[in-house]
């Protein structure tokens, strides 16, 4: 579905990532990890046209995006929901979720996808006039979330959901992704909770400065011995 192929790229003279290959399938789970500053959120940020690659390629079911806007991306079915939540503070519930199907194709299932996620995240519709800049950390993650959906992604990418949150909220957040990727949604995750994210993962890439030091399944990645040293503490 997502296969990004030999990506380099650079802020001015500070090259950020080397030679990333990654791959996504249809259907899948598959989570970047990796320390901060690791060029995790700018693999996104290439996916979504937020910044341009310098050499490489990225392509979606054939469909090289390094020819499109940030909003033909979008348009594609490919949905980011930012690190840091980015929710519309002066706007409530309801009105971000409804800015989240501004794209022509998600428009006519707006009603029904407003159902969808209040069934995902009750709290939310018990708060849907509540100002979105008056919410809890934790539920300002989950409207974010829920916004990306309005936009009837086939492929979400979430960057960090789960920072910031308490143990109880993170386990939340991870089984919502799951239940969200059951839906039929497939997730490109970057997480820096490694356990948390290799436990619902199918497969894994682990990036270490700029560069995929490692790959394999989720399973697979939790019980291998440089992950358990270097991010695990074990
Ligand atoms: N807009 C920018 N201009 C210049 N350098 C940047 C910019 N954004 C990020 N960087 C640098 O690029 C590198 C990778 O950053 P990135 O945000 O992709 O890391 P990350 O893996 O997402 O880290 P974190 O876990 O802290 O979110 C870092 O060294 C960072 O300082
Ligand atoms: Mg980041």
């Amino acid at each position: 579905m997502l296969k990004i192929d030999r990506l380099n790229f650079s802020y001015g003279d500070l090259k950020v990532l080397w030679d990333i290959d990654l791959e996504v399938h249809q259907g899948e789970i598959v989570t970047v990890v990796g320390a901060n500053g690791a060029g995790k959120s700018t693999t996104l940020k290439n996916v979504s046209r937020l910044v341009t690659w310098s050499s490489g390629t990225i392509t979606f079911n054939g469909t090289d995006l390094g020819k499109l806007e940030p909003h033909e991306v979008v348009g594609m079915g490919i949905v980011q929901v930012p690190e840091g939540r980015k929710i519309f503070p002066e706007m409530t519930v309801l009105e971000n979720l409804r800015m989240g199907s501004f794209i022509r194709s998600a428009r006519p299932d707006r009603e029904a996808n407003i159902d969808r996620v209040f069934a995902l995240f009750p709290r939310l519709k018990e708060r849907e006039k509540q100002l979105g800049g008056t919410m809890s950390g934790g539920e300002q993650q989950m409207l974010a979330i829920a916004r990306g959906l309005m936009a009837n992604p086939k492929l979400l990418l979430l960057d960090e959901p789960s920072l910031g949150l308490s143990p109880l909220l993170v386990k939340f957040i991870f089984d919502i992704i799951q239940e969200i990727n059951r839906q039929g949604v497939t997730v490109l995750l970057v997480e820096q909770n490694v356990y948390q994210s290799l436990r619902i993962a199918h497969r894994a890439y682990v990036l270490e400065t700029g560069r995929v030091v490692l790959t394999g399944g989720g399973e697979e990645l939790l019980n291998n011995e440089h992950v358990k040293k270097a991010f695990l503490g074990m």
